[in-house]
């Protein structure tokens, strides 16, 4: 048999899922899936029943069984869950972005925290994940770790800082706290890299700089839980001057 994921892993234009969160969320959000494969089907559907019934028809109608060796195959670092399946890419537009608030990652260099990010802006209903360098937003690493979410929201891969047409604010420490300044939603909300924080450009780019007041002593938050607190604030109304949305 033609090994059609390790296909797929070659195709600039399609995409490896691996689990049952990755499955479920692509699904949810209306990627077009090729084929599923599992080498424990009833364990799968198990799982599949007590976590996710919407995906059961799915499994029960094109899941294909396959051996363990097949599988390892597919997969030399099989999911917990061992399920895969092949998607095709979103092929993303900066044009595709919608109202809401726009995150911005200045070089991310780990692809699991990148997709915990991805993984809270969909939660908080954000308008676009955008990456400015770093790790492939695509890996999949990060596919894995905002468990399929990239279907939910625009996620784009950028090589310079696009012309938003939104205000810019920079997420530092060093910035005004949040919650005391009145913030836009329809904003690009830049986080800087793990590492070393926001390049210089992007700070002297911001129309303003805000922090998430911390515990002295303590250096940082992680970026996908500082993104968290941040998209969260907004989207309760708490980091901004108006009333929460509805
Ligand atoms: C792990 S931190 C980077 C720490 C880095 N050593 C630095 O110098 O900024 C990653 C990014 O998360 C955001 N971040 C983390 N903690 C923050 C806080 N308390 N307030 C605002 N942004 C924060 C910033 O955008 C930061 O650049």
């Amino acid at each position: 048999m033609s090994n059609p994921v390790h296909i797929a892993r070659n195709d600039p234009a399609r995409l490896v899922l691996e689990g049952l969160h990755c499955v479920k969320h692509a699904s949810r959000f209306g990627a077009r899936l090729g084929g599923l494969w599992s080498d424990r089907p009833q364990e799968v559907l198990a799982l599949a029943r007590r976590l996710a019934p919407d995906l059961v028809p799915l499994l029960e109608a094109h899941l294909e069984v396959v051996s363990e060796a097949v599988f390892a195959g597919f997969c030399p670092r099989p999911p917990e869950t061992r399920l895969l399946t092949v998607a095709e890419k979103p092929d993303y537009r900066l044009a595709d972005i919608g109202r809401g608030p726009v995150v911005l990652l200045d070089r991310p260099r780990h692809p699991g925290n990148l997709g915990a990010v991805i993984r809270v802006a969909a939660a908080a209903d954000a308008a676009a994940v955008c990456c400015l360098d770093g790790v492939d937003p695509w890996s999949a690493a990060s596919l894995r770790g905002a468990a399929g979410l990239h279907f939910a929201l625009p996620v784009l891969s950028l090589s310079e800082l696009a012309d938003f047409d939104r205000p810019l604010v920079a997420l530092d420490d060093a910035g005004e706290p949040l919650g005391t300044a009145g913030l836009s939603r329809d904003a690009v909300f830049a986080f800087g890299s793990e590492r070393d924080g926001l390049s210089d450009e992007l700070r002297g780019r911001a129309a303003r700089t805000v922090a998430i007041p911390m515990r002295p002593g303590v250096s940082s938050l992680n970026l996908a839980t500082a993104a968290a607190v941040l998209l969260y604030a907004l989207a309760r109304g708490t980091g901004q001057a108006g009333p929460a949305p509805t």
